[in-house]
């Protein structure tokens, strides 16, 4: 797997009889979020006449030319250590059987199982294992070739690892009692050579189990990314191809059947995933969660966030969450005992929380004294947005060499440069400006400025035109090349602001009276009933602190992203509810940047007690 978590390798040089233009993702930054789903079934209007889409499955013989040349170059990819291969460690392939209630004690003779995409065989290998010593158990003998032919559904799309795993299952076949020719029958059976999303199985499961590959859409030929769009109504914004691996696994479980995955957790709140959780939430019960985040769950290290996630096809229920177990025989087999236990003990590291799982919503994952506080917050404050603040981002140029210099030395009309504040000018607190100014090509009005009245602007883009214009925007649109990517809004310079730079692992909010122009890696609030001073202090606070922390996907190193989109769920008070005296307390607070005092006015100001407050504060720290 790569740095992203891409299992496939796509770097190779394409063969030369497929079309490049088939290969040139279609799903740009620009355009994928306008991508809406196709449902299965619907009628679209093609280019002559009526198309109606395709079953889930795309049997081999229904696949274009198209479509096969592009599973066959993913499937020839590079062996195992060229595409840099993870393996899941064998003990926590053994913790997710015991997790999903695939234990040699309980009859799984008449079980079926489905392993989407299964590698080196990591899980298939234990599972046979426990198949093999089941029918010991339950029926003292070794099952029969056939017997067995149906307890195993297994794809795998790389052809060089199929069949290296093919050869390892057929000897542990043998090895279990079967005679080699049974052996090689079995595993014919079982073992697919295929893209699990595409190909067709009219089977419903007991189990799904596996570690599902993650492959960014840009590394997906675009003929099968169309493909995949069709079938698959999560496959949305950008999501990663674990994605529709889970919607396909979920939507093959039958009544009660258990999916048990070890994969990113990226999806269970970032903006991708929504559509995901909202299919989980409405049908599914969301069983376990096991945060593995800097834990070593697979036998190389990895950059990745991954997440034991166990899921039945139940009505939704309560969910067993448990936090950085200890990765050992022993630290599992103690794990598993308290998960297991009908009364799970609570602490901050193994509870059992309510209402995880909500609609498209992010899910609440933290600490269960965490969650608790929140959704009492959620239910009696209106998020920022419905306070009379409006949270946005800073301009991006697209080119910042060319439109980004020293104020003072930018040769242009004077309405036509802003003073520009960026991350590095607000590291003390305060903005400490670094003397750094933006051209502003746009008409206070909107639309661009005419280059012909501004002649010293004319001058100063045009001496940098190649720059300029070799931005995609100015490619797409010759007429406007010299527009920034962002437009410019020039009264947003003079308008109070609160800045608050994405990824900080404090909360970092800084006071601007109206002199700056944010740049594009800075969020910035203004509000119209808000006093901002008093605002910062609810945003310097361990409460603002706990809700980014709980809505947003962690990075290494404990740092949370500081994002619109989690800004915006930040729960306020409206201003008129805000006593005198209460404004007076967060304005001084917050002028003297002192957090303990934030603090002491946000739990009277939200009617916390401080140990509320001091146990959101810890729960955030990782
Ligand atoms: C993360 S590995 C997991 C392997 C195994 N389940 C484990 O835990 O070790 C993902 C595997 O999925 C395979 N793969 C990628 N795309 C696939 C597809 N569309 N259908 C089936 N297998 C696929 C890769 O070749 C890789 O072996």
């Amino acid at each position: 797997m790569n740095a992203d978590g891409g299992e496939l390798d796509v770097k190779r040089p394409l063969p030369a009889h497929l079309n490049l233009d088939d290969f040139l993702p279609n799903v740009t930054a620009s355009n994928h979020s306008t991508l809406e789903p196709i449902k299965l079934g619907d009628t679209v209007q093609a280019m002559q006449g009526e198309l109606q889409i395709p079953f889930p499955s795309l049997p081999f013989a229904g696949r274009s030319q198209k479509v096969k040349e592009a599973i066959d170059y993913l499937a020839s990819g590079g062996g195992v250590e060229a595409r840099g291969a993870i393996f899941t460690k064998p003990e926590v392939v053994e913790f997710i059987l015991d997790l999903s209630n695939c234990v040699a004690t309980r009859d799984l003779t008449r079980l079926k199982f489905l392993e989407p995409s299964f590698g080196g065989g990591d899980f298939l290998l234990p599972l046979i294992k426990r198949i093999f010593a089941s029918w010991r158990e339950e029926k003292g003998r070794n099952p029969t070739r056939k017997e067995l032919e149906t307890s195993i559904t297994a794809f795998e799309l790389h052809k060089p690892t199929f069949e290296h795993t093919r050869r390892v299952i057929i000897s542990l076949l043998a090895q279990e009692g079967l005679t080699d020719t049974d052996a090689e029958m079995l595993a014919s059976h079982w073992l697919h050579h295929d893209d699990f999303l595409l190909a067709p199985i009219e089977d419903s499961f007991d189990f799904v189990l596996g570690n599902p590959p993650y492959v960014r859409q840009e590394l997906i030929p675009p003929t099968l990314l169309r493909e995949y769009r069709l079938r698959f109504k999560t496959l949305y914004d950008r999501a990663d191809i674990y994605i529709p691996f889970i919607e396909r696994s979920l939507s093959l479980l039958g009544p009660s059947g258990t999916l048990g995955f070890i994969c990113a957790d990226r999806w269970m709140k970032n903006k991708y995933g929504g559509p995901l959780r909202k299919m989980i939430s409405d049908s599914f019960h969301f069983k376990v969660y096991v945060d593995m985040v800097n834990t070593q769950a697979f036998q190389t290290e990895v950059v990745a966030y991954p997440a034991i996630t166990i899921i039945s096809n139940d009505p939704p229920s309560t969910t067993k969450i448990a936090k950085n177990p200890t990765v050992s025989k022993d630290g599992f087999a103690k794990l598993m005992k308290q998960l297991a236990s009908d009364e799970c003990p609570s602490s901050d590291h193994v509870y059992t929380a309510k209402d995880v799982a909500v609609s498209s919503q992010p899910w609440l994952l933290g600490g269960a004294t965490q969650i608790g506080i929140i959704r009492k917050l959620e239910a009696e404050f209106p998020i920022l947005e419905n306070s009379g603040c409006k949270v946005g981002i800073g301009v991006a140029t697209g080119a910042d060499r060319a439109f980004i210099a020293d104020f003072d030395k930018l040769d242009v009309e004077s309405d036509r440069k802003l003073r520009l504040v960026r991350t590095k000018d607000i590291s003390g607190g305060e903005v400490n400006w670094l003397g750094k100014g933006v051209i502003n090509p746009f008409c206070d009005s909107g639309g661009l400025v005419d280059l012909e009245s501004h002649p010293k602007l004319k001058k100063y883009l045009e001496d940098r035109k190649e720059i300029i214009s070799s931005r995609h925007c100015a490619q797409k649109n010759p007429k406007n090349w010299y527009r920034t990517i962002d437009r410019i809004t020039p009264s947003l310079l003079a308008t109070p602001k609160l800045l608050i730079p994405d990824i900080k692992g404090q909360s970092h909010i800084v006071y601007d009276s109206g002199l700056f122009y944010p740049h594009h890696n800075l969020y910035y609030i203004v509000s119209s009933h808000w006093d901002l001073r008093c605002l910062q202090a609810i945003l310097m606070s361990s409460l603002s602190r706990a809700f980014i922390s709980i809505y947003s996907t962690k990075m290494r190193g404990g740092f949370m992203r500081f994002q619109a989109q989690y800004l915006r769920r930040i729960r306020v008070p409206a201003w008129d509810q805000v006593s005198g005296v209460m404004r007076a307390e967060l304005c001084e607070a917050a002028a003297n940047r002192d957090i303990d005092a934030c603090n002491e006015a946000v739990c009277k100001l939200y009617d916390l007690d401080i140990d509320e407050l001091i146990s959101l504060h810890e729960s955030t720290i990782i």
